[in-house]
């Protein structure tokens, strides 16, 4: 076994979940695994070196719903992307089926409910995409108050005359007011960066984080207050049907109109038919987001006919590194499942056996 695991591999000692796939199966057989997409090949290989693996190959098409229904069947294990619809009818036919590992920290693609009353534990990939999504929030944050893309286009498209007084003036980011909607690991990681701008910080959670307050230096806000004193408002919120449209029509009227809203959660939490609005309408100054209710984003999609609007094809992990560890930690995570240990991030730990 490689290094990037902090386990050992060990057949003559059967675990619980082996065992059960073993008894199965008559002899000692690797479990099975489906892998949805093509992955970093030396973490496929660490996965090949104790299960019996199938892959969709392809790096920039999902696999077909149809394909996914015939190979769910046989295995043990599937190896997931926030791409796929993990519903109901889908672990149905998983009759074999013990752990779905998503290679993402969002799990709003699988039915968790679903998972559990089937007895099938659920993993994602928190932590290790933190520093990098902060990275990217920030980014769009600076992108949008500068209007940067706009003034990339305006020297590229051959409209730069001169230098003048107004020309391309944004909005000013330091001392600036940051409200953060969803205080996670993400939400503290955009708090640091936001310090270095000497911005003011205040955010809405569900509970609100005493703590964090105190350590952080950030005020707590109702969601509508933080709506109508925020300059930027960010969200970082998980995607839940609680969250489904969050911020509407209402909400974004309660904005200032020099205000700017980043979205790098989800795009169901902000209702896009009424963000178009109230961005042609100007009622908000700008709008970044790097996440749609429908991904990919249609190219005839009105937002992408307003210059007050970056979009981004859902890259706020996307860098080598952060992504390879993605991939190697939902890796770890199923291949200590189907070891009979307990894998480092369980979404639905209450289908664990209590020994794990
Ligand atoms: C996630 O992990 O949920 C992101 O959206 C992709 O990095």
């Amino acid at each position: 076994m490689g290094a990037l695991f902090d386990f050992d591999l060990d057949y003559g000692n059967l675990k619980p979940v082996e065992m059960e796939i073993t008894m199965k199966r008559g002899i000692i057989l690797k479990p099975r695994v489906f892998i949805t997409r093509k992955i970093p090949e030396d973490i496929l290989t660490l996965i090949e070196e104790v299960c019996e693996v199938k892959v969709w190959p392809e790096e920039d098409t999902p696999i077909p719903r149809s394909v996914l229904e015939q190979e769910i069947r046989e295995v043990d294990g599937l190896y997931c992307l926030l791409t796929e619809t993990i519903d109901a009818s889908l672990l149905d036919l998983g009759k074999n089926l013990k752990v779905v590992s998503n290679m993402a920290v969002g799990y709003n693609n699988i039915d968790i409910e679903a998972a559990t009353q089937r007895n099938i534990l659920v993993t994602n990939t928190p932590g290790v995409l933190t520093e990098t999504t902060a990275d990217l929030t920030f980014a769009l944050l600076m992108m949008t108050a500068r209007r940067m893309e706009e003034s990339s286009q305006y020297l590229r498209q051959g409209h730069w005359k001169t230098w003048s007084p107004m020309l391309l003036a944004g909005q000013d980011i330091f001392g600036a007011t940051l409200g953060i909607v969803g205080m996670g690991r993400i939400g503290e990681a955009l708090v640091k960066r936001a310090k270095g701008f000497d911005m003011k910080i205040i955010y809405y959670n569900r509970t609100p984080k005493p703590e964090l307050e105190e350590s952080l230096g950030i005020e707590y806000r109702l969601l509508d207050e933080l709506l109508q004193e925020a300059d930027f408002v960010c969200i970082l919120t998980p995607y839940t049907p609680e969250t489904r449209n969050l911020i509407g029509k209402r909400e974004l009227e309660l904005m200032k109109p020099t205000s700017i809203l980043i979205n790098t959660a989800r795009g169901g939490i902000v209702n896009e038919e009424d963000l178009y609005e109230a961005l042609a309408q100007q009622q908000i100054y700008a709008a970044g987001l790097d996440v749609f209710d429908q991904e990919p984003l249609p190219t005839d999609h009105p937002l992408l006919t307003l210059t007050n609007c970056v979009a981004l094809p859902h890259i706020g992990s996307a860098t080598i590194k952060t992504r390879r560890e993605m991939a190697r930690l939902a890796a770890q995570n199923l291949l200590t499942y189907l070891q009979g240990q307990r894998p480092p991030h369980c979404v639905n730990p209450s289908v664990l056996t209590p020994k794990l």
